[in-house]
């Protein structure tokens, strides 16, 4: 009997446990005309992927980064906050900026804003299962409405010359299969690549990614696709580039004030210091400080210090330490205090960094005349 398309596919899934092939994650690949310098994208997180998580995500080892989803009203209301999110540093090429929203005009306004910001990628969000976006008609809900989905991706294709993404969940409610009847009608309406976190919006984040869904998206289209959830290690990720024909996986999680979870992906085993994890979270405060300014980094860093302290790296209570503290210097003397070598290692750091505004800020944000 001649294997039909969907038998392929159900080998393909059954040998989604069998032992992998090593598949080099230092190869680049093409998103449309970008080239990504390696198979590894750190992914994008609502209020974590700023500037800093996405420079370190370059130096330790992601081929590329992705801004966090960016709201299409606010951009074309020009509010100040939203407009901040189109800062982009020269350091952190190749980069995509996430857009969110329901309708494909003001969709398409917010890729041409993302592409003059100096984006080399559009990704659009199909994937946010939080009640707040869902209800607006936007982010995971637009796997309901395929027609509005191929709209949107149609408007923004057409609206910018980049190259056009579209990060998806498997379907809204659990065991949907969605993502695989839409993500043709994706690519179609222009979606040069698609990333797929297969858990259904119901889960959130519970339960576990099922990438024999990714492998089967690889089968139904050509373009690359890229494997989104519970990539935490070496291993996984070999396995689940191996098992599924993905181009790339994506990190999200796992490189929470934990980029050496990144480098041990690439390949390199070491395990950070306390001099080099203080030296690191030190540059992070700073560099956020820098983009957000004091009084809002203050308290968005608070979350980081457990991720980047955790792990055994510190004692428990020195977190609670810092959380208490209502001042970024005095956090940083404590820090220091702790590892005092860190200084030496955050001098090398920031030598090595390139400086200046014009690298920081590429953005003039006066143009859209919004702040
Ligand atoms: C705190 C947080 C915020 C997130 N924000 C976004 C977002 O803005 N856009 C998006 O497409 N996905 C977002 N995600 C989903 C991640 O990009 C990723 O698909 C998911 O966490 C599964 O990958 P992981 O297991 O490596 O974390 C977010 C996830 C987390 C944990």
């Amino acid at each position: 009997m001649v294997p039909t398309r969907s038998a392929d596919v159900k080998l393909r899934a059954r040998r989604y446990d069998s032992p992998p092939m090593q598949v080099d994650l230092h190869e680049s690949w093409q998103l449309g005309d970008v080239e990504i310098p390696s198979r590894l994208v750190l992914a994008p997180m609502a209020g974590v992927s700023v500037q800093a998580f996405r420079r370190q995500g370059r130096r330790f080892g992601a081929g590329l980064v992705c801004s966090e989803m960016v709201s299409c009203a606010g951009l074309s209301h020009h509010n100040e906050r939203t407009l901040g999110y189109l800062r982009i540093a020269a350091d952190e090429h190749p980069l995509a900026v996430q857009i969110f929203g329901a309708e494909p005009a003001m969709m398409a306004e917010a890729a041409r804003m993302v592409a003059d910001a100096g984006a080399d990628i559009v990704d659009i969000n199909f994937g946010c299962p939080v009640r707040k976006v869902t209800k607006t008609g936007a982010g995971a809900h637009c796997l309901e409405e395929p027609a509005r989905a191929c709209a949107i991706v149609d408007a923004v294709a057409n609206a910018t010359s980049l190259p056009v993404s579209v990060k998806m969940r498997r379907g809204l409610p659990n065991g949907s299969r969605t993502c695989l009847e839409i993500g043709p009608q994706l690519v179609e309406a222009g979606a040069a690549s698609l990333t797929l976190h297969p858990r259904s919006a119901k889960q959130m984040y519970t339960g576990e990614a099922d990438h024999s869904l990714t492998a089967e998206l690889v089968e139904l289209v050509d373009v690359p696709v890229i494997a989104s959830g519970d990539i935490t290690s070496r291993a996984r990720a070999q396995t689940v580039l191996a098992t599924t024909g993905a181009a790339a996986v994506m990190v999200g999680r796992a490189a929470q004030g934990n980029p050496w979870a990144l480098s041990q992906i690439m390949g390199d085993d070491a395990e950070p210091s306390r001099e080099e994890v203080v030296a690191e979270l030190v540059l992070f405060i700073r560099e956020t400080v820098r983009e957000l300014g004091e009084q809002r980094a203050t308290g968005f860093l608070k979350k980081f210090y457990g991720w980047y302290l955790g792990r055994g790296r510190f004692p428990k209570p020195f977190k609670q330490e810092l959380v208490q503290l209502t001042k970024l210097d005095e956090v940083e003397q404590r820090l220091f205090a702790a590892a005092p070598g860190a200084r030496f290692v955050l001098e090398r750091l920031e030598d090595e960094l390139p400086q200046g505004d014009e690298v920081l800020l590429d953005l003039p944000i006066s143009i859209y005349g919004g702040g």
